[in-house]
């Protein structure tokens, strides 16, 4: 029996979401109340999520893909076997996931172990396309040990495209006409060019479902290649979002995590906190933030309503990390202005436990911490920094994993996906699309002399141009 197919296991790993410090009775008069969150449109938000729960697919992933896991485990198992490196090409939600699932699930320093204690091939996320990068990547890799997976949901993005032709003349190179041992697609089942490509070349293809966004879909083969050849459990993290998904199928919203974060998140941002600080107190965490930070960007980042109405909605997300950031960001956060919320994000149980030897012990502003672990020590940090922050009137809010583990991960990563969610319905628009990214994918398109962008073109070269005197 898996661990997660115990009862009390699951529930002994249930995260935690705490919002006292969002409340007027801890943080007095900036703080919300229970009213002004009951006067926000819960009922129609509540009955969009569920009317919508069809279309949103990407809730489904953690029930329907037995026979995708099975492959996907076969495929991960083959690639650890044959090589030493794992590489994605992929850019926004095609990338964020498998790096903040590798960071929170495997070894801190996972490339720098040896072989022999990695057991799985080293990983490379190439989510940009800085010509140095790709540089720096092609001088530590052994290409003929390496496996390549091409991920673009569009099957078209540049980006991607620009980094799947340099790697497919390489390996033409290295490997003549067949390339198939080498590269593998994920993409959507028949829309874009990588399909067509992965057809050409008879590619091992991984379909990303229809309904599944770019930044909803680490979930899916997207994100769970990746995660299996690197040796996580992707049953559990799926086995973690379903506990999450019942965790966040009740429809009070006091009772639902995600439903709850959502409608403090909301009523804080019409009240002009503008700002979402992310700040978990674990390096395994730190790229959560990253992925949160798209998840929460571009879905609610929107200057139409769903009628049609100019709003410009959207909360400007912040990464930071604990406690790191203390020395950076914290002092703006209890003196600066009253224009964000942080959620801090906690673990019970770290997966190593640091002792602090005893020294210098004549010196006590040093020896005070002899005796004691980094783990009390980081999380002693993090109820101080609540605690000032709280004492400061700025809201906050706790969310509490009892390890980081692949269930507690599966959890996390749902329930902020819930909450973006019922965040797009308590905004009424949609959370789903993102026309500001596709200006942007269009604009580059007419400046590389795409054809049919000729009239993008004319438009940019119409644009503003820089006067001298403003460039110094
Ligand atoms: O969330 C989204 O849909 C986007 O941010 C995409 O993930 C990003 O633009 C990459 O797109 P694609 O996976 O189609 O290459």
């Amino acid at each position: 029996m898996r661990r997660y197919e115990d009862k009390a296991w699951r529930n002994s790993m249930r995260i935690r979401v705490d919002v006292n410090n969002m409340m007027s009775e801890n943080i007095g008069e900036k703080g919300l109340t229970r009213e002004s969150i009951e006067k926000l449109p819960l009922s129609r938000s509540v009955e969009g999520m569920k009317a919508k729960r069809g279309q949103m697919k990407w809730r489904e992933l953690p029930y329907n893909q037995d026979e995708i896991v099975k492959q996907i485990e076969d495929c991960a198992r083959s690639i650890q076997e044959n090589f030493d490196s794992f590489v994605v090409l992929g850019i926004g939600g095609s990338a964020l996931g498998p790096i903040a699932v590798h960071q929170a699930l495997c070894h801190p320093r996972y490339n720098e172990l040896s072989k022999d204690k990695r057991k799985t091939p080293k990983l490379y996320v190439e989510d940009n396309v800085d010509p140095e990068r790709m540089a720096a990547l092609l001088d530590v890799i052994d290409v003929k040990k390496t496996m390549f997976n091409v991920v673009t949901k569009s099957g078209g993005t540049s980006e991607t495209m620009s980094q799947l032709l340099i790697v497919t003349d390489l390996l033409h190179k290295e490997l003549g006409e067949d390339i198939s041992s080498h590269l593998i697609a994920t993409t959507d089942k028949e829309k874009g060019n990588l399909v067509k490509i992965a057809r050409r070349e008879n590619l091992t293809t991984f379909i990303v479902p229809d309904g599944v966004g770019g930044r909803f879909s680490e979930l899916c083969p997207v994100g769970l290649l990746a995660a299996a050849v690197c040796g996580i459990d992707i049953r559990e993290l799926l086995a973690g979002a379903a506990y999450m998904d019942e965790l966040t199928a009740c429809e009070d919203v006091w009772k639902n995590p995600a439903y709850l974060l959502a409608s403090m998140q909301i009523e804080a941002l019409k009240r002009g906190h503008n700002i979402h600080v992310v700040m978990p107190y674990a390096d395994s965490l730190k790229y959560i933030s990253d992925w949160y930070a798209q998840l929460w960007a571009e879905s609610l980042g929107k200057r139409f309503d769903n009628e049609g109405n100019e709003i410009y909605a959207g909360q400007t997300p912040v990464k930071a990390l604990g406690v790191t950031d203390q020395h950076s960001q914290v002092q703006l956060y209890t003196e600066g202005p009253f224009d964000k919320v942080i959620t801090f994000i906690g673990v019970d149980e770290y997966r190593k436990v640091t002792a602090i030897p005893d020294g210098y012990m004549d010196i006590k502003d040093v020896s005070f911490l002899c005796g004691h672990t980094q783990n009390e020590l980081i999380k002693a940090e993090q109820s101080a920094t609540e605690y000032a922050v709280m004492k400061s009137g700025h809201l906050s809010n706790t969310i509490t994993l009892p390890e980081v583990n692949a269930f507690t991960v599966g959890q996390l990563l749902y329930l902020f996906e819930v909450m973006t969610a019922f965040a797009g319905e308590l905004l009424n628009l949609n959370a789903f699309d993102q026309p500001g990214v596709e200006e942007g994918k269009n604009a580059t398109y007419a400046l590389l002399g795409k054809a049919g962008y000729e009239n993008k073109r004319a438009e940019l070269n119409a644009a503003p141009k820089a006067k001298d005197e403003f460039i110094i």
